[in-house]
């Protein structure tokens, strides 16, 4: 499907953002993903056209990317982090749990379209783990019945947050924000005291980088 005039308008506005306009590729791929669910022809044209660079430029960086999808990933991306410590800690569990709840497999949808699954890397959220995310807001600390009980509220069109907050939406609309960041989404908070716990205490002893001891 030919990307809307509208998108196209707004890719320009992003692209007037940068000295380079260039430098406005990633989220202008964002965009395109949030009107067709995946980064398609049609979008890579339409990128490749506004910045007056290749398709295959384009292509170059849609394809490098692992939050660019070239198949179509449906309402909800769930993600689960299967690094070292959420693996450690369960991750490997919810994503067994997930898979079985969906019938999706890794970068793959569910039949019925409302979820798509991938297997992610560390999110930098290790003293929460183990993490999942759902179209990437996090869900930290997870066991695989809390997983699954996520995919079902959002099945019966539940409203579920995220454990720090936002509201789940669906992927679409997350990665419309990532190409327009400044929509006010940005101000919820996203640290909390086990986060900071390292830093607390560092703190409290005085130390600074020099006298790590
Ligand atoms: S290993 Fe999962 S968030 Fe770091």
């Amino acid at each position: 499907m030919p990307i809307s005039e509208s998108t196209r308008e707004q890719m320009r506005e992003i692209a007037g953002r940068y000295p380079s306009a260039r430098s406005a590729l990633l989220p202008m791929l964002h965009l395109a993903q949030s009107e067709e669910d995946e980064i398609t022809t049609d979008g890579i044209n339409a990128c490749a056209e506004v910045l007056d660079i290749t398709p295959a430029e384009v292509t170059a960086v849609a394809t490098f990317y692992t939050m660019y999808k070239r198949t179509k990933v449906g309402k909800h991306h769930i993600g689960v982090c299967t690094n070292t410590l959420c693996g450690l800690l369960g991750g490997d569990a919810v994503w067994d749990a997930l898979t079985e709840a969906t019938g999706a497999g890794h970068n793959t949808a569910s039949a019925d379209g409302e979820f798509f699954l991938e297997r992610i890397e560390c999110q930098a959220a290790c003293s929460n783990a183990p993490v999942m995310t759902v179209d990437w807001e996090y869900m930290d600390d997870v066991t695989p019945s809390s997983a699954v009980e996520v995919i079902e509220k959002l099945r019966r069109g539940e409203e579920v947050h995220s454990t720090r907050g936002p509201v789940i939406r669906d992927f679409e609309a997350t990665e419309h924000t990532l190409a327009f960041p400044d929509d006010g989404l940005a101000d919820a908070p996203s640290v909390d005291a086990k986060m900071l716990a390292g830093l607390t205490i560092a703190k409290e002893r005085g130390m600074t980088g020099g006298n790590a001891q």
